[in-house]
């Protein structure tokens, strides 16, 4: 495995913006170098200590996905290799991390669809038998599989922001109905074949968020990463049990440890920065991101 990467530098491309998990990078006009990085973010924070092999992880898990919902919605794929468009120095950056996509304009909105009771919408049903205006039966429980799966949409915050779950009818006012509701038909159908797919693998994928992008000629395309456990809450079947919430396959060691650790002997207020990770927790976290993209693939 190449070093761990917690921040790349390529200096060949105009950098376009760091996100919590990836640079982007412009690629001319029209095509941008997405990195994955080996960052990994808890709470919304972004921790110090990199996650050996996640980057390249997570643009394999990705790119497995991108393949198998082939013919549902285009993607942002270009079929073009990364490699090629960064100096032999900056190659080790990118190699296996990286994807060369079509640059889209982003849709201000995150397609979440969930087939499962749990974390925010777990939280808003035990308030109102609701989660984002979608009416549920009375009686779930956490983590309980809904009747149908359900379009949620999110506003995407600003760095550092948690999202802001939102009803249809505001997503409708932020990107038009004729959109919204092909946002929403789409996600739905690459929620359920993905969520039938990994079923078979015995993983549960309980929730999961798409992004949207519209290109130059107005054609609605599915971007960013997708399905990956940073995306999406996965669940190992066999630990499933209505009632609580099963450990989440990627940062539940993460999690855990920074719900008990202290800074300056109190409790971490879960602001920036994070507390140091021990070695135990980076090592855990990398193996359980290798054990799902093994089970998924096997
Ligand atoms: N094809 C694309 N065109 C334009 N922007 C994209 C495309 N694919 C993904 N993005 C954006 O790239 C960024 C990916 O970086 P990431 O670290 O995941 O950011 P975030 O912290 O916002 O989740 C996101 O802001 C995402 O919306
Ligand atoms: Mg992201």
């Amino acid at each position: 495995m190449t070093a761990a990467l917690h921040t790349s530098s390529i200096t060949s491309l105009p950098l376009i913006a760091r996100g919590k998990v990836r640079e982007n990078y412009a690629v001319g006009e029209d095509r941008i170098l997405m990195i994955a990085s080996d960052r990994i973010s808890a709470f919304d924070v972004i921790m110090d200590e990199p996650i050996p092999g996640k980057g390249a992880l997570l643009t394999q898990m990705a790119l497995f996905w991108f393949d198998k919902l082939d013919g549902i919605v285009p993607n942002h794929l270009t079929g073009d290799d990364p490699l090629s468009v960064v100096t032999a120095a900056e190659q080790a950056q990118v190699r296996g991390r990286a994807m060369l996509v079509k640059r889209l304009k982003p849709l201000p909105i995150e397609a979440v669809v969930r087939g499962y009771l749990a974390g925010s919408g777990w939280a808003e049903y035990k308030t109102n038998g609701q989660v984002c205006g979608v009416q549920l039966p009375a009686g779930l429980q956490n983590a309980s599989k809904l009747p149908e799966p359900i379009f949620t949409p999110a506003t995407k915050a600003e760095m550092g922001d948690h999202d802001e779950n939102i009803d249809f009818d505001r997503c409708v006012e932020i990107i038009g109905r004729d959109l919204a509701e092909r946002v929403r038909d789409i996600a739905i159908q690459l929620y359920r074949r993905a969520a039938d797919f990994a079923l078979t693998k015995g993983i549960i994928i309980a929730d999961t968020k798409f992004e949207f992008g519209l290109d130059a000629d107005g054609t609605l395309t599915l971007m960013d990463e997708v399905l990956t456990p940073d995306s999406s809450r996965y669940w190992p079947a066999e630990s499933y049990a209505v009632g609580s919430n099963p450990p989440s396959y990627d940062k539940q060691f993460l999690r855990d440890w920074l719900e008990q650790a202290t800074v300056d002997g109190k409790p971490w207020g879960k602001v920036a920065p994070a507390p140091a990770l021990p070695a135990e927790v980076i090592s855990n976290t990398a193996a359980k991101y290798q054990e799902a993209l093994e089970r998924l693939t096997r």
